[in-house]
């Protein structure tokens, strides 16, 4: 043979390896990195809330999971108005590009949270006393940070937790000075700063039968006067036994008869004495009194075998259900990314040692994951 006609023969053997090995390579590489947002690609995405730390790259093991195992990321704090606005018109955007950043070059699904909220307002806010100055600021509020970030934020949590417990309206400083038209205000200047985005209506308690109902009138007055809504935000801050499955089912079914993508947006299983339950219902409690109380922070130091069960079980008994409806659900964000860093650790009682989410205080995931994991559809 001549030397011509070598060089195809060997060109060949050598492609033919080549994707040989590319394709061992792949399997391996899909095992290796199969992930909970792989998963459940065909069904809803998977988020995390992210912290500053974290926006900051300060702490990498907790973005290497967040970026194996989420394709939506959603700002823990870093947009609220206190941290970006924290003087009239004054914006501090340091923070929240670095986070946009990252969600646009990791390719994810980035929520915006949340452009009108009663809680973590900046002081100033706290003090306006009448409707043409909130509705000035809530304008210019809404204008910036949509428009900033418009085609990159997905997703808006337009107004926050307006609701009450029995359903009525939240008398806070928006209702106050402008009365209940500010959430229709607030969703039409979103939708006119950046009209592709998803704009949301978000609260916790949703799987409450009054509560719920609230957030139905809420939907239906916007539809009525074809104000642009795409979805309810079901925070899920839960605990082992309630809200019931029952309850989650009816809300996840009524949210979406009224046209509305449901998302369960800040999901996360308190393993911890529930102090409400001793002390009555009213959700704006003092429990200082309880903290350094060991009764009411049982696993200081570890969650015990039973309880990660526990925990599991009821993990796998929602994902079950969110299966069963994942036509009606877009999203499924953890509020967190390990047991570390939860703001369960220090509400409602200071100082606790919480267990809520999916992955342990060493960055290592826990008998939780792996029962959503192992889930057959
Ligand atoms: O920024 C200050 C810092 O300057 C100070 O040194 C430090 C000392 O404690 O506090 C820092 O502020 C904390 C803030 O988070 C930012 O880290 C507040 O104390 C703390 O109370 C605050 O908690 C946040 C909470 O919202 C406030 O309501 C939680 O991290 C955050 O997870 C939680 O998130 C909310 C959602 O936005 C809406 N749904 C309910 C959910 C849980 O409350």
């Amino acid at each position: 043979m001549t030397k011509i006609k070598k060089i195809p023969i060997i060109l060949i053997i050598i492609l033919f390896f080549s994707s040989c090995s590319e394709k061992i390579y792949n399997i391996d590489k899909a095992k290796i990195n199969y992930s909970l947002s792989q998963k459940f690609e065909n069904d809803f995405l998977i988020g995390a809330a992210i912290n500053e730390d974290q926006i900051l790259k300060k702490d990498e093991k907790s973005l290497s999971i967040v970026q194996k195992e989420h394709n939506t990321i959603t700002p823990e704090n870093s947009l609220k108005w206190m941290f970006i606005e924290p003087n009239p018109g004054n914006f501090n955007f340091d923070v929240s590009d670095k986070y946009v950043e990252y969600g646009l070059k990791n390719n994810m699904h980035i929520v915006g949270h949340a452009l009108v909220w009663h809680s973590q307002l900046a002081d100033y806010m706290n003090n306006v006393k009448d409707s043409t100055t909130m509705y000035y600021h809530i304008k210019n509020h809404i204008n910036t940070l949509a428009g900033r970030y418009k085609g990159k934020i997905n997703t808006w949590d337009v107004v926050n937790e307006a609701l009450n417990e029995d359903g009525s309206l939240r008398q806070s400083v928006f209702f106050k000075t402008i009365g209940e038209g500010y959430i229709e205000e607030a969703f039409k200047l979103a939708e006119k700063a950046d009209p592709k985005a998803d704009l949301v209506y978000n609260d916790y308690n949703l799987c409450n039968s009054e509560k719920r109902e609230g957030a139905i009138n809420l939907v239906k007055n916007l539809q009525s006067k074809n104000i642009k809504i795409n979805g309810v935000g079901i925070q899920a801050h839960w605990q082992l036994n309630t809200p019931s499955l029952e309850e989650i089912e009816k809300s996840i079914i009524a949210f979406s008869q009224l046209g509305l993508k449901v998302m369960f947006t800040e999901l996360d299983i308190s393993v911890l004495p529930n102090p409400w339950e001793l002390e009555g219902a009213e959700i704006n409690q003092n429990f200082k009194k309880f903290e350094g109380d060991a009764k009411m922070n049982p696993y200081p130091k570890a969650l015990p075998d039973f309880m990660e069960e526990k925990l599991a079980k009821r993990y796998e008994d929602i994902f079950r259900l969110f299966l069963k409806h994942r036509d009606k659900i877009s999203r499924i964000t953890f509020w967190g990314v390990t047991d570390k860093h939860s703001w369960l650790n220090d509400w409602p009682i200071k100082g606790r040692t919480n267990y809520p989410l999916l992955f342990d205080r060493n960055y290592q995931s826990k008998k939780a994951y792996q029962s959503i994991f192992d889930l057959t559809k």
